[in-house]
């Protein structure tokens, strides 16, 4: 197994708690955020991660203050104008996962723009879930694979767990190795309910907009050091035989 992560998941949670400490509005907290991100995707870049997938803004974050979910779609148009064309030279791939179908018209097609302008890159796979909930996704793949029967196109007996990952969002991607939550919070918080099935979970204090490249370095130095089994014996993974007891 490789020591590096393939993929890392990332909650990027503690933006407001960062703001309101120093007696700034919340979106002052969201906008150092934005510079966190950049940092995310350098280190990812510079260790050889393949995929980052962060999560931006999740289906209940809707209910957040009318002003403050106003301005962090400002935020995310913005940061999509600024950002894309250096990416797309530096290498990555953006994509989004989510329910696209609530955000504005104008950032849609900036979204649509962006996956198609990278839509080659392979250095980085980055994905912004936004919009999206986990349980939101499982239930997209149940609809897609009812409409397929509904069609006569599939058998439900010939549904399984191989059918069902082939439809939430990431297929095409290994599962997260390593998923990091910032901000203090030790939950899931429906983000890739089925994808974090065997992922090794990390949390950390720290808040979003202080996250550093050293803290990160942490995270994997303790991913490293763990040993993933997958339902296995130690034994297995490590391609030995378990000692038989004589004794
Ligand atoms: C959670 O912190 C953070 C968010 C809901 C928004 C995440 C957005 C960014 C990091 C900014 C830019 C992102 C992109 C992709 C350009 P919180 O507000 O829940 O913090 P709190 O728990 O301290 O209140």
């Amino acid at each position: 197994m490789s020591t590096i992560p393939r993929h890392l998941a990332v909650i990027m949670d503690g933006n407001g708690r960062w703001a309101q400490r120093r007696r700034r509005p919340r979106m002052i907290g969201h906008r150092a955020g934005a510079r966190t991100v950049n940092l995310c995707i350098d280190f990812c870049l510079e260790t050889g991660i393949e995929a980052l997938t962060l999560f931006a803004f999740s289906s209940e974050n809707w209910g957040r203050p009318e002003d403050e979910v106003g301005a962090l779609m400002k935020l995310f148009l913005g940061a999509l104008e600024r950002e894309v064309d250096e990416l797309d030279r530096r290498g990555v791939r953006i994509r989004f996962i989510g329910e696209r179908e609530r955000f504005a018209e104008a950032i849609r097609a900036r979204m649509a723009a962006a996956e198609v302008q990278t839509a080659s890159n392979t250095r980085l796979h980055l994905t912004i879930a936004a919009s999206y909930g986990g349980r939101w996704d499982i239930a997209q793949a149940a609809r897609s694979l009812a409409r397929d029967v509904a069609a006569g196109r599939l058998d439900p007996e010939a549904i399984d767990e191989t059918l069902l990952a082939a439809r939430v969002a990431l297929a095409d991607l290994p599962a997260p190795d390593l998923f990091i939550r910032t901000g203090g919070d030790t939950r899931v918080s429906n983000f890739l309910l089925w994808q974090l099935a065997y992922t090794e979970l990390w949390f950390t204090e720290t808040l979003w907009p202080e996250l550093d490249a050293a803290t990160l370095r942490r995270a994997l130095e303790d991913y490293a050091s763990r040993e993933r089994r997958f339902g296995l014996t130690g034994e297995q993974v490590a391609g030995t035989q378990p000692r038989e007891n004589n004794e």
